[in-house]
C-alpha cells in the first residue's frame, strides 16, 4: 500500500511497511431513511464456518432534503495516540485521546462525523493506520465517518500531487484511499460531494490542484451551483488546506469561514495579523458540531475536546422564499435564498 505506481516512497516501502493483508468494502443499499439498522462483521472459516465479531447499530442517512434534526461534527487534524503514553514520537498529536473520548461519549448527539484530513499521521508507518482505524472504531462503527486527505495522506514530490513535499512519508494517499470509503468518481482523486439531508457537503482535495481549468475546479464548481437551496440550504465546503482568499477581504458575500484544525495534533501558533473577518479564535483541542434544526435554522458550535462544552457558537437563520411564485409587489424585493 504504497504509491508504486509512481515512485515508491520511504518509509512506505522500507522501514514502514508490513502487509496489510486485505482490506473489504462492503455496500448496504435500499436502507430507509432514518432507520435503525444492526450489522455484524463477520468471516467464513475453510471449514465452512462462520465467525462474527459483535453487533453494532448504525441510522441510515435522511434523503436529501429531508426536514428532521441533523447534527454534523467536524474537525481536522486529529492523529492518534497510545492511552499508557508510550511510543509515540515526540508526543505529536496530545489531543487525539480527548476528541476521540468526547465524541464516543457524545455517541447519542450526533449523526455524521466529518474527519476533513491529517487522520493518523502515519506519514508511511503503516501499522499506525491499524492503530487509528481502532481508536476510532467505537465512532465510525456507529457513524458515517466521512474523510479528506489532508498532506499526511497525500504529499509525496512528483507524485502528480500539488505540493512537492513529503509530508506522506510515501503513502501519497493509497491507505486513505483504501482504509475509507468516500463516493468520488475517481477515487486517486479525493474529492466528492455528499447530500445529507438538508445539508450538501462538498468536500476537495488539496493535495491536488484545484485552480480554474482542472478537473477539481469544475467539480467544486458543479457541486457548489447544482444545489437546490430550497430543499438543501446548509451548503458547507470542506478542504484540508485553505484554498486561498484575501485575507483583506471585509465582505465575504454571506459565506462564513471556520477553520477546525484542532483534532488532536501539536497546534500551531497564530500569526499576528488579525483579518477583518476572523472573530474568534482559540489555541486549543476540539471539534465543530453544526446542528440543522430545519430549513430555516443553522446553530453552529465550537466545542473543546477536553471537556465537551461549546466556547464559541452562532445561528445561521435563512428565510427561504420563492421568488418565482412572486407578482408584482407581492415579495420583498431581496431573497436569502438566492
Ligand atoms: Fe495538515
Amino acid at each position: 500500500m504504497v504509491c508504486f505506481h509512481f515512485h515508491p516512497g520511504e518509509p512506505a516501502r522500507t522501514v514502514g511497511w508490513r502487509d496489510p493483508g486485505f482490506i473489504h468494502t462492503a455496500f448496504m443499499r435500499d436502507l430507509w431513511p432514518n432507520k435503525e439498522y444492526t450489522y455484524k462483521i463477520g468471516h467464513e472459516l475453510s471449514d465452512g464456518t462462520m465467525v462474527s465479531g459483535k453487533p453494532y447499530t448504525f441510522r441510515a442517512p435522511p434523503t436529501p432534503g429531508q426536514n428532521s434534526l441533523q447534527r454534523i461534527i467536524v474537525f481536522g487534524d486529529m492523529g492518534k495516540a497510545e492511552r499508557d503514553g508510550s511510543n509515540e514520537f515526540a508526543n505529536y498529536q496530545p489531543g487525539s485521546l480527548n476528541t476521540t473520548d468526547t465524541l464516543v461519549k457524545d455517541l447519542d448527539n450526533y449523526d455524521i462525523v466529518f474527519h476533513i484530513g491529517d487522520m493518523p499521521y502515519a506519514n508511511g508507518y503503516l501499522s499506525q493506520w491499524d492503530q487509528f482505524t481502532a481508536q476510532v472504531a467505537p465512532i465510525s462503527a456507529r457513524k458515517p465517518y466521512m474523510v479528506a486527505s489532508g498532506n499526511h495522506e497525500r504529499d509525496w514530490p512528483n507524485t502528480g500531487g500539488f505540493f512537492d513535499v513529503k509530508d506522506s512519508g510515501g503513502e501519497c494517499g493509497v491507505p486513505a484511499e483504501t482504509m475509507y470509503y468516500y463516493p468520488a468518481e475517481n477515487r486517486a482523486n479525493f474529492w466528492y460531494k455528499v447530500d445529507y439531508g438538508m445539508f450538501r457537503f462538498c468536500v476537495a482535495d488539496t493535495g491536488h490542484d484545484w485552480r480554474e481549468g482542472t478537473p477539481q475546479h469544475k467539480f467544486i464548481e458543479e457541486c457548489l451551483s447544482t444545489v437546490d437551496r430550497k430543499h438543501q440550504p446548509w451548503l458547507i465546503f470542506a478542504a484540508h488546506r485553505v484554498l486561498g482568499y484575501s485575507s483583506n477581504a471585509c465582505t465575504m458575500n454571506g459565506t462564513i469561514f471556520v477553520v477546525a484544525g484542532g483534532g488532536g495534533s501539536h497546534l500551531s501558533s497564530y500569526t499576528t495579523a488579525i483579518p477583518r473577518w476572523s472573530v474568534f479564535r482559540d489555541q486549543d483541542y476540539g471539534f465543530v458540531k453544526l446542528t440543522a434544526f430545519n430549513h430555516s435554522s443553522l446553530l453552529f458550535e465550537y466545542k473543546k475536546s477536553s471537556d465537551g462544552n461549546v466556547y464559541d457558537s452562532f445561528t445561521v437563520d435563512r428565510d427561504y422564499r420563492n421568488v418565482l411564485s412572486c407578482v408584482h409587489d407581492s415579495c420583498f424585493p431581496t431573497t436569502l435564498a438566492l
